[in-house]
């Protein structure tokens, strides 16, 4: 499990947002998928800042949606793309043609998420990604018992994903259903950047840092992946590291 450990969520996020800015300096073109959770949101920001001070260009690469809540578009507070644009591909002036997200009010998700898997092989594989792990391990939508081998499609959300999402909804209940990246599509990335903040995740991921390629915790397979490399602060740490 190749660590990067920071003092605090600030020190973490200037460090992840360096880390992506050095990857999209050196690879222009290339395709990132960016996580829309909290975690990650103060990373983005800093590349926002970065790009602001001439010191990366986010629309020298392109971006593919990771995941997003079914039946939840843009004017949804909350949905994935709305997150993503308020926070980062807004402020950072992301042209549409460098971004393809799933749309969570297709009428037909299947043949959506299809379009955007066909768009990640043709164009792929994915340069970076940078994931958040959620509070019962899953990554984007790949929710406990998902195969390594998920090319990513339309899912069941998991109970503890529909509960901790109600933080996005104004405790609202998001529906059952979810769009995502899967493990196998998000597995051939270049580099996979896995990122946790606080005490509430250090118990989630001291079980995986234990129980390495266990079905029921998807960000497990990542543990000994040679392209990941897990970004935690001191406090979301598991306890044997
Ligand atoms: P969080 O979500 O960043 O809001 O903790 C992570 C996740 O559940 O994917």
């Amino acid at each position: 499990m190749k660590l990067v450990i920071a003092a605090d969520p600030a020190e973490l996020a200037l460090t992840v947002a360096q880390a992506v800015a050095a990857f999209i300096r050196a690879n222009p073109g290339r395709l990132l998928s960016l996580a829309a959770g909290d975690t990650p949101l103060a990373a983005l920001r800093e590349l926002v800042s970065m790009q602001q001070r001439g010191e990366v260009d986010l629309n020298s690469v392109g971006y593919v949606g990771l995941d997003e809540w079914g039946g939840l578009g843009p004017a949804d507070p909350g949905s994935c793309i709305e997150v993503m644009n308020r926070h980062f591909y807004h402020p950072a002036g992301i042209r549409p043609e460098n971004l393809c997200v799933f749309n969570g009010l297709a009428a037909d998700p299947e043949a959506d998420a299809a379009a955007v898997l066909e768009l990640v092989a043709r164009r792929g594989p994915l340069g970076l990604t940078l994931l958040g792990i959620g509070m019962n391990g899953h990554l984007g939508f790949n929710e406990p018992g998902t195969s390594p081998d998920f090319i990513g499609g339309v899912v069941t959300l998991d109970d503890v994903t529909r509960e901790v999402g109600r933080k996005y909804f104004a405790g609202r209940t998001p529906g059952g259903t979810g769009i995502t990246l899967g493990l196998g599509t998000l597995g051939r990335a270049d580099r996979i950047l896995l990122m946790a903040t606080g005490e509430k995740k250090r118990a989630i991921l001291t079980r995986i840092a234990a129980s390495p390629d266990d079905p029921a915790l998807p960000a497990s397979h990542f543990v000994n992946h040679p392209a990941a490399t897990w970004y935690l602060d001191r406090a979301a740490a598991p306890d044997t590291v």
